[in-house]
C-alpha cells in the first residue's frame, strides 16, 4: 500500500473524539468507584457483574495475542462476533453513498448485508466456476474502481475452498485498498493463517472468530488482526463496552485449555471425511465438493425437494442452490457422528419416505 492509512479513514471518523468512558480518565490503584453510576451493592445474580467491563479488554487481548504468537496486543481488535469487525471496517472507511467495496460471489452474505446497511456500493468480481479467485479481474477492477475494502473469505463460505496464497499476495501488492481476509474457518484447513503477515502488509486485516472451531458461537467473540493504527480506528468507533464480562471471563478460562479445541477440530475433520465419503456413495447425491471448512456443498438433482424432505425429517441444512455456481447445492455442516449417520440414512431413504 502506497497511501497512508489515515487517508483511507473517513474524514468524520478521523476528526472525531472517541467516547471517553468513566475509567479512561483514571489510572492507578483505586479503592472506591463512584464514577460510572453502577450499582455498588452488587447484582442479584450469583456472579459479580455490577461493574462495567474494561472497554479496551486489555487482559483478554494480551492473552489472545500470546496465543496467536503476536508480540503486540494492540494489533488485536475484539468484536461482538466477527460480524462487528466487518461492520466497523465499513463504517470506518466507507463514506455512505460514495465509497465502494469488493466481494467475490458466492461468499458470506453479511458482507453484502452490511454494505447495504451502510449504503456502500458493492463491486462483485465473481469467483471462477471452480470457486478459485479471478485474480486478474480483482486487480483490474480494484485499480480502476478503487474500492476502500476488498473482502476475501478463505476458506470461503459456502464453497469451503482456500485461495492460493500467491493470488492473495498479488492482490495485496497491487492495490491501495484494505484487504480483509476472513479466516472464520481457518482451523479446519491445512492452510497457514495470514495473521503472521500483518506486519508485512499495511493494508491487511485478518478476521477470525470463536464461533466455529472453538465451539463458542454463543459468547459472541470475534477478532480482527492488523496494524496498531487500524486497530485503534476500530476501537475508536466501537461501542465502549462491546465485549461483556461474561464473555471475557469464559474465553480467558477456555484459552487455558486449547487442547480441547484441537481435539474437537480433529474429530470434525475426521467426521468431514466420513460424511463426504458416505454421501458420495448415495445415488441421490450428484457431487460432493472438497472442503477445508466444517461444512461442504453437495449437489442434488432437485435441491428444493431434498431440502424440504430433510426439514420434514427434522434435519436442517442450508439451501445454497440459488447462489452463483452453486446450482443444485445444499450446504451441509459437519455434525456429530450420530447426526451425520442420521443424515445419510435419511438421504438413503429419500425415495420411499418422500413418496410415502
Ligand atoms: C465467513 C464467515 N465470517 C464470519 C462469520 C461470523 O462469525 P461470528 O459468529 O464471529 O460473527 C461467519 C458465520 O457464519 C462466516 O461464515
Amino acid at each position: 500500500m502506497k497511501v497512508p492509512l489515515s487517508s483511507l479513514v473517513r474524514e468524520n471518523i478521523r476528526k472525531m473524539e472517541k467516547y471517553a468512558s468513566a475509567r479512561d480518565d483514571f489510572s492507578g490503584p483505586a479503592r472506591i468507584f463512584l464514577d460510572a453510576n453502577e450499582n455498588a451493592f452488587g447484582s442479584p445474580s450469583d456472579h459479580t457483574l455490577n461493574r462495567y467491563p474494561d472497554p479496551l479488554q486489555k487482559q483478554l487481548r494480551k492473552r489472545i495475542a500470546d496465543y496467536k504468537q503476536l508480540e503486540d496486543p494492540e494489533t488485536v481488535f475484539l468484536g461482538n462476533g466477527s460480524d462487528e469487525a466487518i461492520d466497523l471496517l465499513m463504517r470506518a472507511f466507507c463514506v455512505p453513498g460514495t465509497d465502494k467495496l469488493m466481494i467475490m460471489s458466492p461468499t458470506y452474505g453479511m458482507y453484502s448485508v452490511c454494505a447495504h446497511i451502510n449504503d456502500v456500493r458493492i463491486l462483485d468480481v465473481p469467483l471462477k466456476k471452480d470457486f478459485s479467485l479471478d485474480t486478474e479481474g480483482v486487480i483490474e477492477t480494484a485499480q480502476k474502481e478503487k474500492p476502500k475494502l476488498i473482502f476475501i473469505c478463505s476458506p470461503n463460505n459456502p464453497s469451503g475452498n482456500v485461495y492460493a496464497p500467491g493470488d492473495i499476495e498479488k492482490i495485496l501488492n497491487a492495490t491501495d485498498s484494505l484487504v480483509m481476509i476472513d479466516e472464520a474457518y481457518i482451523d479446519f484447513s491445512e492452510a497457514r493463517s495470514w495473521i503472521g503477515r500483518i506486519n508485512e502488509f499495511p493494508n491487511l486485516v485478518v478476521i477470525q472468530t470463536f464461533s466455529k472451531a472453538w465451539g463458542m458461537a454463543g459468547v459472541r467473540l470475534g477478532m480482527a488482526f492488523s496494524n496498531k493504527e487500524l486497530v485503534s480506528v476500530l476501537n475508536k468507533i466501537k461501542y465502549p463496552y462491546n465485549i461483556n464480562d461474561v464473555t471475557a471471563r469464559i474465553v480467558l478460562e477456555t484459552l487455558r485449555s486449547p487442547g480441547r479445541k484441537e481435539e474437537m477440530v480433529r474429530k470434525i475433520k475426521e467426521e468431514r471425511r466420513y460424511l463426504m465419503e458416505t454421501m458420495i456413495g448415495i445415488p441421490l447425491v450428484k457431487e460432493v465438493f472438497p472442503s477445508e471448512a466444517n461444512f461442504f456443498l453437495a449437489r442434488f438433482e432437485d435441491p428444493d425437494r431434498v431440502y424440504r424432505y430433510l426439514s420434514g425429517e427434522g434435519i436442517i441444512v442450508r439451501n445454497r442452490s440459488g447462489q452463483l455456481h452453486c446450482e443444485g447445492c445444499l450446504r451441509i455442516t459437519v455434525g456429530t457422528h450420530e447426526e451425520n449417520t442420521l443424515l445419510c440414512e435419511a438421504l438413503n431413504h429419500y425415495r420411499e419416505r418422500e413418496d410415502a
